[in-house]
């Protein structure tokens, strides 16, 4: 994000001109109330449909009568940074409020989530994050920004860039996994794609990097919960795609809610003035996660909300998302002298510096001539949503090469996941609309497959044995498409129990009973525990939540139009009770193995079900001739791979380094580089990675970077797991 000077010049002018009130205007998000139809506030009546006071039916009828306060009386008085919203018109209407009848003419930055796409709803982000292809990464953030603009957003609540261990975690499914490797690689890319075209107008946004920090630790999985870790931990894992993202230029950062070894993340002025501010000079703006500067109160690091505003402003906290209290108190603190002024005019440079980078005050409108083409989504972004589908699907067991299908085979479908629309998109997907999302049953039908649907179950429909004996007498294979409702995922919805939902084993257990072969499909937001399913079944293939383009993907992938190739980002326990488990620990003094005394469960060992990287193909590769040398800045890595099969095939070549002896204790493998590389039959080709010196190290407590010298084991392979070592001895 860099200004000219004549807009640095621009921003400083603005700000001398502006009162108090407006300056703190500024640092307001707000998002339409809605009013009307009910006694209590929005909040407070979603409470009481929440716990039960009041039923849904009563609800429906209640909002019927419901409108939407757009806050234009707030936004004409300056008193309004920024807005919620994906509605082109109403944010030129808002915009022309705020241009044109404010008293400094200061444009909206109007905000919104588009985790993985807009109304091109392309992979939930721990399915794409498999696809390891930083390319693909940009390319789809590249498409969300323009068309998140030709929607008015020009401010993308994306990318989350959490890196998330705990498979009950729900909000695995925003983020890319388990590794701060891949996380940074994704977290970099998504930068490049959605602020990276500045060339015009149309092509960027703001991202708004979040949560920071550490929310992807929550204590147990639950959302929301406390975080504790040595600053060792956060600098080494759970910083470094923040920190990435930041070097490449990203305009805004969203705090997370949780609190972070007892400070919440919303007025940590450890991280957010000193890491963030200070030692990264990150030059955008933060903001807070909605409400949260109000939880500070419930959290219990604040007496009241003038207090909490007053702490998160000076701890780095720039903009207020949905609570008003720095609108309400911070003039007030000011002129008590509980606030230096300085803090706010820190703030609202940093905005403006936003906004006019984002080219607002030259161009603060949509054109009309764009709000009609959105009319249609472009045949370009129909391509990249099912290339990216297609990339993100991972085959895991392939055991009787039942895949992929032969055309002429007729294929009975089953599962109430395979047919619903509202079911491909993924969690915090907002802005998109059900006819132009592609089911797995449209799929297969689109593809020309001879294929009858029988619902038989899901996560939330019990078993239809009628419907299991009609599956099994149409098909010659079944296709059971099992897993979790997409509310199963995403924020707020944590689970103790990620094993199969509802009844869908039984399902599982009855479509086995009719002796067809049965091919699972796994539509779901996280890892999940399926210890039982990959003991059952023969063929399993993780399809996640793929966007609109799922059903075309997944058709494509069983009839072999296109080779599966993506990999896990996460690893996937055998029992929910393993959790957090990661391929990249630190080692114990008694690593798990056979024997009892060491680090194990007695009743879930202590390996995973499938490791972080793992994924199979339609043919098979064979690695050899691993060979390191020291080449002065870097180890130069290369290792033989052979196509063994008959198929072509894509590998995702692993590069994982262990640091031996550290003077803190390092993870048994860490990922520091991979490369797609396709192979026809039977071709081999030398593969060569490079690994820097400068990256070897690591982070102390106090956040020095360490390079230390010894014995390192660099590995290479095709997952975590299965890889080929070679020792090396390494001086900086
Ligand atoms: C979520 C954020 C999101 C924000 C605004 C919060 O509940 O944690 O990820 O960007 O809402 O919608």
């Amino acid at each position: 994000m860099q200004l000219t000077k004549a807009q640095r010049e621009r921003v400083e002018s603005l700000l001398s001109q502006m009162t108090l009130e407006e300056k703190i205007g500024q640092m307001n998000l707000e998002s339409p109330s809605i009013v009307g139809g009910f006694d209590v506030s929005f909040e407070e009546l979603i409470e009481m449909v929440n716990d039960g006071r009041i039923p849904q039916e009563e609800f429906v009828k209640i909002m019927s009568t419901a409108t939407r306060d757009f806050h234009e009386d707030d936004i004409r008085a300056g008193r309004v940074g920024a807005m919620m919203g994906d509605d082109p018109v109403k944010a030129n209407e808002l915009q022309k409020i705020a241009v044109e009848e404010s008293r400094l003419g200061i444009p909206l930055m109007m905000g919104f989530d588009v985790i993985h796409g807009f109304r091109t709803v392309y992979p939930i982000a721990i399915a794409e994050a498999g696809s390891f292809e930083p390319d693909l990464f940009r390319r789809t953030a590249s498409m969300a920004a323009k068309e998140s603009r030709a929607h008015g957003v020009c401010w993308n609540f994306a990318p989350m860039v959490d890196v998330a261990r705990d498979a009950r975690w729900g909000r695995v499914s925003e983020g890319p996994g388990e590794d701060p490797y891949l996380a940074s690689c994704f977290a970099r890319a998504k930068i490049d794609g959605l602020q990276g075209d500045t060339s015009s107008k149309e092509n960027y946004v703001a991202a708004c990097l979040k949560h920071y920090v550490a929310y992807g630790a929550c204590e147990s999985g639950r959302d929301y919960n406390t975080t504790s870790m040595a600053n060792s931990l956060l600098y080494n894992a759970y910083l470094p795609p923040f920190k990435a993202a930041v070097e490449e230029g990203a305009a805004t950062v969203m705090a997370s809610f949780n609190d972070l070894n007892g400070v919440p993340c919303t007025l940590n002025r450890f991280t957010l003035r000193e890491i963030l501010k200070q030692c990264w000079r990150f030059p955008g703006f933060v903001v807070s996660d909605a409400n949260a500067i109000r939880e500070c109160v419930v959290h219990g690091i604040a007496g009241d909300e003038p207090t909490a505003g007053v702490m998160a402003a000076q701890a780095g906290m720039d903009m207020d998302m949905g609570t008003e209290i720095y609108l309400n108190n911070l003039k007030q603190a000011v002129e008590d002298g509980r606030l230096d002024g300085a803090y706010i005019d820190e703030a609202v440079r940093r905005i403006l510096s936003v906004k006019m980078w984002l080219g607002l005050f030259d161009n603060p409108y949509v054109p009309q001539t764009q709000i009609a083409a959105n009319e249609v989504i472009p045949q370009s972004n129909l391509a990249l949503a099912l290339e990216a589908a297609e990339k993100s699907i991972v085959l895991l067991k392939n055991d009787d090469r039942v895949l992929p299908l032969d055309r002429s085979k007729k294929i009975s479908l089953v599962g109430t996941l395979a047919n619903k629309p509202e079911e491909v998109i993924g969690a915090w997907a907002m802005s998109w609309k059900p006819s132009d999302c592609v089911t797995i049953l449209q799929g297969l039908k689109n593809s020309g497959a001879a294929v009858e649907y029988f619902p038989c179950g899901g996560p939330d429909a019990p078993v239809n044995e009628e419907e299991i004996a009609a599956a099994a007498a149409y098909g010659d294979v079944i296709v059971a498409v099992v897993g979790e409702t997409v509310s199963m995922t995403g924020e707020a919805s944590s689970k103790a129990d990620i094993s199969m939902p509802g009844e869908q084993r039984e399902m599982l257990k009855k479509l086995l009973a009719t002796g067809k072969p049965v091919v699972a499909l796994l539509m779901n937001g996280r890892p999940m525990a399926l210890d039982w399913e990959a003991e059952h079944l023969g063929t399993m293939v993780e399809c996640w939540h793929l966007g609109i383009q799922m059903g075309n993907a997944v058709a494509r992938v069983l009839l072999g139009d296109a080779a599966p190739q993506g990999r896990l980002a996460s690893t996937f326990p055998r029992m929910t009770g393993q959790c957090p488990l990661y391929y990249n620990h630190p080692n114990t003094g008694r690593p798990g193995s056979k024997s009892k005394f060491t680090s194990r469960y007695l009743d879930a060992g202590f390996t995973e079900l499938f490791p972080f990287g793992y994924g199979l193909s339609y043919t098979q590769f064979r690695y050899d001739g691993l060979c390191v040398a020291d080449k002065g800045d870097y180890l130069a890595v290369s290792v033989g791979l052979t196509n063994t099969g008959e198929r072509a095939g894509t590998e995702t070549v692993q590069l994982y380094m262990q640091d031996v002896v550290g003077s803190i204790v390092r993870p048994v493998k860490e990922l520091k580089g991979f490369e797609k590389v396709t192979l026809k039959a039977g071709e081999s080709r030398e593969v060569s990675l490079r690994l820097n010196k400068a990256d070897m190290g690591f982070y102390n407590d106090r956040g020095e970077y360490l390079l230390e010298d010894g014995t390192f084991r660099i590995y290479a392979g095709g997952n975590s797991r299965d890889c080929l070592m070679q020792e090396i001895t390494v001086n900086f």
